[in-house]
């Protein structure tokens, strides 16, 4: 897997928020110490006006005025921008309705007072490096989605297909009834799966006209190169299927491996409805854009050529007739 460093090793930046001076002074002597920069928050409101996605830990007395630490921690994790930040819970008394106030607030961890220097320091090193981990994760899909958004925006005619595809494929996996982690590997690939075109040279590309044989050659290579693209993130290891059998038919005669029937995964027949659907309703350089009516008409007919899942087609037009398109 590649992982992306930053070119300046920054000390991790850490919020301390406790409304008595003194554990604030003994958090932060400790955390500077082994190296930290820390931020001090008096209580609640002044944690969450300080709090941005550039903060790496929260320390959060549970007790403080204008908002306790309970109230903080939801907020942090309610923001998508900060939800990963890790949140540690500083408690005197341990009882169990706190603890299960602090799980069903989102807390990673909690310490409890009086804090020990070597608990402190154990617990936020480990919190650190495994905020470390999913900065990474993070940064290399931003990477990939940039790359294949940036590929959709060369063609005038596929904008906004990306973002389509992974809305439809979503909404029919969620129709079907598909468990959650297909659902996310679907929205993934919605975005990536013509990632490979980013080795298509730009004549065949954008070619208005129909491909020359040797053209369509090289235009099909692009899902087995759009795989080899994302294969080190383990993250998208349920992607890669959908990816690299996008443009597979039933009867076996689509590409790159010539797959049949139930032989190509769900997931990929589902992306490769919605696909088909999306370029028949869009507008291309040879013909205006078709009706849903008559996309899912030449669907039915390619259903009856053996191209596609007869199923998925039509629960997909059920899909959207419900959402009124
Ligand atoms: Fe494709």
């Amino acid at each position: 897997m590649f992982a992306l460093q930053s070119y300046e090793a920054k000390p991790p930046l850490i919020l301390i928020a406790d409304d008595e001076e003194a554990n604030r002074e003994l958090l932060s002597h400790i955390l500077e110490r082994a190296g930290y920069k820390v931020l001090l928050a008096k209580d609640g409101e002044e944690a969450l006006s300080l709090f941005s996605n550039q903060i790496d830990l929260a320390l959060l007395d549970v007790k403080m005025p204008r908002r306790n630490g309970f109230e903080v921690c939801r907020a942090i994790k309610k923001d998508p921008e900060t939800r990963l930040v890790p949140v540690v819970l500083i408690t005197g008394l341990i009882n169990t309705n706190d603890r299960i106030a602090g799980i069903e607030c989102g807390a990673d961890d909690y310490l409890h007072k009086p804090i020990r220097r070597e608990e402190l320091t154990a617990r936020v090193r480990s919190l650190l490096r495994l905020k470390q981990f999913t900065d990474e994760l993070e940064n290399a899909e931003v990477v990939l989605f940039s790359l294949a958004l940036s590929i959709e925006a060369k063609d005038p005619y596929t904008v906004g297909h990306c973002t389509r595809l992974s809305n439809y494929s979503v909404e029919l996996a969620s129709a079907l009834g598909l468990p959650e982690e297909e659902r996310v590997s679907l929205r993934r690939a919605g975005v990536v799966h013509d990632i490979g075109k980013v080795s298509i040279p730009e004549h065949i590309l954008l070619k208005p006209g129909p491909l020359t044989e040797e053209e369509r050659e090289i235009m099909q290579q692009h899902p087995i190169v759009g795989e080899r693209i994302c294969q080190p993130l383990r993250s998208f290891r349920m992607v890669l299927p959908i990816i690299r059998h996008h443009h597979e038919k039933l009867d076996g005669s689509g590409y790159p491996d010539g797959l049949k029937g139930e032989a190509i995964p769900m997931t990929a027949r589902i992306m490769t409805t919605v696909d088909v659907y999306d370029a028949l309703t869009t507008d291309r350089p040879y013909r205006p854009a078709h009706s849903p009516e008559e996309a899912i008409a030449i669907m039915r007919e390619e259903v009856g050529k053996g191209w596609w899942d007869g199923q998925l087609v039509e629960k997909f037009r059920k899909v959207l007739a419900a959402s009124g398109k």
